[in-house]
């Protein structure tokens, strides 16, 4: 795939570069759901296609490139992740979720198919990424690891649980606890398997997994953070979704818990220690670094 990083082109140019590169591989993988009812494969690719910011599958493969895998090598498993979190998108989306109507800057799933066809676009597209994983990643050895992580990061051990967290949280006293579990269960996990399954992708090494690991972890936890700011201080133009909804919902976010200020600094805390995780691999690592700060300072 042709996304050569360019010297000192800055993360947020890189990350959108690769998205479009991506976005026509994603794709191609996607035409292998055929032989289904027409209305199901529209809703899956209606979400899974929809602009994105393609943020886990640049961290899949700018993390196999770190430790001297191929970018190619890391596509299938890129394209895996990007499915689980298109469903993690559409279900949260739904009425008994956040029951939200704007996504990527377009009517959710359920608004434009209803509410069972989005259960199941859903259900299917969280299938398709273990379909990747199992049919298109040649070393076996390194499929099952990496359907491992995945599998964890997907279920009880991750979004699920987050979710769960999430949904039960509502209305109750804001915790710091729960909201740091809630965030690090519901999107850190993903963020960090990004990376882990890069690793994986590419053959590293026991330390350099550990490395890759905490940058991720890091990296996911001040994600949140910033997406909990964006529901409160951007616009639905901005984010392409509904903003201020998480106040309205009672929900357990960093900005209910200790305000703004103080959420910035966590999420830049977060950041620091994202970069310092990968201080090993020196200059190779630049783009990953700048990514931590591009990530708080996001504005969508
Ligand atoms: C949104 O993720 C859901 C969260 C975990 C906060 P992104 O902000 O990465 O969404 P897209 O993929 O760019 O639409
Ligand atoms: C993300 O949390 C949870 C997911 C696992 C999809 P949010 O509910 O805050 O995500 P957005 O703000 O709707 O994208
Ligand atoms: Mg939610
Ligand atoms: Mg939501
Ligand atoms: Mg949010």
């Amino acid at each position: 795939m042709k996304s050569e990083p360019t010297f000192a082109e800055p993360v947020s140019a890189a990350v959108k570069r690769f998205a479009e590169a991506f976005d026509q591989r994603f794709s191609k993988f996607l035409e292998a759901v055929k032989d289904a009812p027409e209305s199901l494969v529209e809703a899956m690719r209606y979400s899974a296609l929809a602009p994105g910011k393609r943020l886990r599958p640049y961290l899949v493969t700018e993390c196999c490139r770190l430790v001297g895998g191929e970018a190619e090598a890391a596509l299938p498993v890129a394209a895996a992740i990007e499915c689980v979190h298109a469903f993690s998108l559409i279900h949260d989306d739904l009425p008994a979720m956040d029951d939200a109507d704007l996504r990527r800057g377009r009517p959710t799933n359920h608004v434009k198919f209803g509410e069972a066809m989005a259960v199941l676009a859903g259900d299917a597209l969280l299938a398709v990424a273990f379909e990747l994983l199992t049919t298109r990643v040649e070393d076996s050895g390194r499929a099952v690891a990496l359907v491992h992580e995945l599998s964890q990061a997907t279920g009880w051990q991750g979004i699920i649980g987050g979710q769960v967290a999430d949904v039960e949280g509502e209305g109750q006293p804001v915790e710091k606890p729960r909201v740091d579990y809630i965030h690090r269960y519901k999107t850190a996990r993903l963020l960090q398997a990004a990376c882990r399954m890069g690793g994986i992708s590419g053959g590293a090494g026991a330390q350099q997994m550990e490395c890759l690991g905490r940058y991720g972890l890091h990296l996911g936890l001040a994600f949140q953070i910033a997406d909990d700011l964006l529901d409160v201080t951007a616009s639905a133009r901005q984010t392409g979704k509904n903003v201020g909804k998480d106040a309205g919902a009672g929900k357990q976010t960093y900005p209910a818990c200790v305000g703004i200020e103080e959420s910035r600094r966590t999420a830049r805390r977060h950041a620091d220690e994202a970069s310092t995780a990968l201080k090993d691999f020196g200059g190779d690592a630049r783009a990953l670094r700048e990514l931590a700060t591009y990530v708080v300072e996001r504005g969508c």
